[in-house]
């Protein structure tokens, strides 16, 4: 992820927590490029790929904040705004008939169209890694894409053989599932720790520990192939 992505990544932000963070927390976090890795997930001609841009130059240490609390999961997505009204489509008024209308043509098979359809970052710490945000833009959800960054993220700490943990709200069973699979346990609840942010105010802390070991890396390496990414 880099400056650049941040209007997109703030548009599926908005649509996927209550109380997004505001850009001063994502900037922050992109300036700490040793503890940090923030992946974009895009959509390539419909296909999802993760990337991760090259990291900012670093910003003043007074920029440098402590790791945000982590994004919870909920299950509900803001319902998103009205279009503004130059975007509804109006039905247009019929041309004069010495009006040549021009058929766009189609676009060839070889120009790349890309969305970004997801992000997801990880904060690494004093030998831990923890998973500070993953979500992806509701219209493309189920395909694969939040697998695909937790994926990323989870190789990642596995090449600094770090153990991984994350707090995730207590109602947000998809978020859980998906964490279920990477093989991320539940080992504790903190009462509260969500309040205020409009979701549900309890979050299972969850953990995996060993992620360096052989079995993991099969684990990963079983995932990848189901994820046709391998
Ligand atoms: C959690 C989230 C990132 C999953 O993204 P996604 O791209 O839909 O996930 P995937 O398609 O990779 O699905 C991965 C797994 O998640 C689980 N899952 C996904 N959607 C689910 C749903 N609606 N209900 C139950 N489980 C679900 C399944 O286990 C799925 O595995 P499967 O494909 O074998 O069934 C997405 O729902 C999201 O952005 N939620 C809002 C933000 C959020 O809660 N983030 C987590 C913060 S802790």
């Amino acid at each position: 992820m880099r400056a650049m992505h941040l209007d997109r990544v703030m548009c599926i932000d908005a649509r996927c927590y209550p109380i997004p963070w505001a850009r001063d927390v994502y900037e922050s976090e992109l300036s700490l490029n040793d503890e940090r890795l923030y992946l974009i997930a895009r959509i390539v001609n419909n296909r999802a790929t993760t990337r991760h841009g090259r990291t900012p130059k670093p910003q003043p240490a007074h920029n440098q904040t402590k790791t945000p609390k982590p994004q919870p999961a909920h299950n509900q997505t803001k319902t998103p705004k009205p279009q503004p009204a130059h975007n509804q489509t109006k039905t247009p008024k019929p041309r004069p008939a010495h009006t040549l209308t021009m058929t766009p043509k189609p676009r060839p098979a070889h120009i790349l169209t890309m969305t970004i359809a997801g992000y997801g970052g990880v904060a690494f710490e004093e030998g831990k890694a923890h998973i500070t945000t993953v979500a992806v833009d509701p219209d493309h959800r189920g395909r694969g894409i939040g697998a695909q960054l937790l994926l990323a993220l989870m190789l990642a700490a596995r090449r600094r053989r770090t153990s991984l943990t994350l707090e995730v709200a207590s109602d947000n069973s998809a978020a859980q599932a998906l964490y279920r699979r990477f093989g991320l346990a539940p080992v504790g609840i903190r009462r509260d720790y969500y309040t205020g942010t409009g979701l549900s105010p309890d979050a299972i802390l969850m953990r995996a520990d060993e992620i360096h070991q052989p079995d993991y890396a099969n684990r990963l390496i079983k995932i990848a192939v189901e994820l046709d990414c391998a």
